[in-house]
């Protein structure tokens, strides 16, 4: 994982326990490739040690305004200055209130006013704190200040309480911060993705479906709201979780999948069909199981609707790509599909190598010929196939 090589971080903690999450966070950033200074305040060093986070970051820890090691004493200036991001996780109630009033009697809150780079907050605190009036017109001051609050999320909290305010998890934290440092190469477009299986019932507990996981279309989602779009997803079945920052629409059949991605397909720019759709459904589905005695019961089919045909097909139609999975054939098979379907872009895989894992391959095929994205974890081939689309969308909008 590389997806923040070169990247400059600065980790700020506060006093939380939910500080030992840091430590975490810390090691996915570099494990990342990011170079992540940690400033602590004296709060934090309460909850774990400038130890800790050097030996997790792999720099020393700063955690006094007045540091010698600083060459020119100024280290709100110098932490801040070459930063990509900022990140405070945890944020306490006090620091959120110094920040949104511009306090800086700290390194911390000193660097974060004097800083010319993105900042983001994780904040942290037992409900009461965060529910109380003071510390939400702190949040909405900072939001207003441009300052990115990250959750809370509601559950259980360690003083025992139950609600608001516990932090995100490290990986939330980092895939936020990811989408923060990604390119905006969708930045205004509305991006519409259909993702996962279909499911056609045959009576009320069996049905036809097949084995994508929705892991591509997810993926592509993920990139494409990493990339500044807006993302609706429309998902079939599937044990995901939602893309941070993607709006999902849960839908369980091929026709409940045609009619959300049809209300939506006016108000977009790029529509993106990942899922596995089916092509029939059950036309003498039973509204009952059907029982083992019943014989030899008779399954009868009829198509589908083409999703992407129509979309496609339509007046003024968004920029459309679409995949195919094929077990053979797969250019030969591709291509055709491109064609049928009268779209400027499609992605093929191999289905025996690409449903259901979490790596993939890919080849593109477009006006220009065919470009072979290798073998990677989804989520990376969706931000080539990404940063593909939006080189594309000039020449074809
Ligand atoms: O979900 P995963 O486990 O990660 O697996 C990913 C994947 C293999 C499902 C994905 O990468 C993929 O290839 N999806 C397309 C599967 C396929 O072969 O679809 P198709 O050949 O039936 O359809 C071609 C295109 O038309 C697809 O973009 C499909 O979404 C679309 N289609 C198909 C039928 C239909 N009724 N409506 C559609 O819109």
């Amino acid at each position: 994982m590389t997806e923040l090589a070169g990247k400059r971080i600065l980790l700020g903690l506060t006093g939380g326990i939910a500080a030992y999450k840091a430590g975490e966070l810390a090691r996915l950033f570099v494990r990342s490739g990011a170079d992540v200074q940690v400033v602590m305040t004296r709060a934090a060093c309460g909850f774990v040690t400038p130890a800790t986070m050097q030996a997790l970051s792999g720099k020393p820890v700063y955690t006094d305004m007045w540091d010698g090691r600083i060459p020119n004493n100024m280290g709100h200036i110098e932490l801040s200055r070459d930063r990509d991001l900022i990140v405070v996780a945890p944020a306490s109630a006090d620091f959120m209130a110094k920040l949104a009033n511009g306090l800086a009697d700290d390194l911390l809150s000193a660097l974060c006013l004097a800083r010319r780079s993105p900042l983001a907050v994780a904040p942290a605190m037992n409900v009461e704190m965060w529910n109380h009036p003071a510390t939400q017109r702190n949040a909405a001051q900072l939001r207003a200040d441009g300052v990115a609050i990250l959750g809370p999320a509601s559950g259980d909290q360690a003083c025992g309480e139950t609600g608001m305010g516990r932090m995100l998890e490290a990986a939330e934290i980092y895939a936020e911060a990811v989408r923060a440092l990604s390119p905006k190469v969708l930045e205004g477009k509305r991006v519409l993705v259909t993702a996962g299986p279909t499911y056609e019932p045959i009576d009320t507990v069996r049905g036809i479906t097949n084995q994508s996981s929705g892991k591509m279309g997810y993926a592509v989602a993920q990139a494409a709201a990493e990339a500044g779009a807006q993302v609706t997803l429309v998902s079939g079945r599937t044990a995901l979780p939602t893309p941070a920052a993607v709006e999902r629409v849960d839908v369980v059949t091929a026709r409940e999948m045609h009619d959300a991605v049809m209300a939506r397909v006016k108000r977009t720019d790029v529509f993106i069909a990942v899922a596995a759709v089916a092509d029939y459904h059950v036309v003498n589905a039973r509204g009952q199981k059907i029982k083992r005695s019943a014989g030899n019961p008779k399954i009868e089919l009829a198509p589908n609707p083409d999703i992407l045909g129509a979309v496609a097909a339509g007046k003024s139609a968004p920029f459309c790509v679409g995949f195919a999975a094929e077990t053979e054939n797969l250019k030969a098979y591709a291509q055709d599909k491109r064609h049928q379907k009268g779209i400027p872009l499609l992605a093929a895989n191999l289905a025996q190598e690409a449903f259901g894992r979490d790596d993939n391959a890919l080849t593109l095929f477009d006006d220009a010929g065919e470009h072979v994205l290798a073998r990677a974890p989804k989520i990376v081939l969706a931000r080539q196939l990404v940063a593909h689309i939006a080189r594309m969308l000039p020449k074809a909008r």
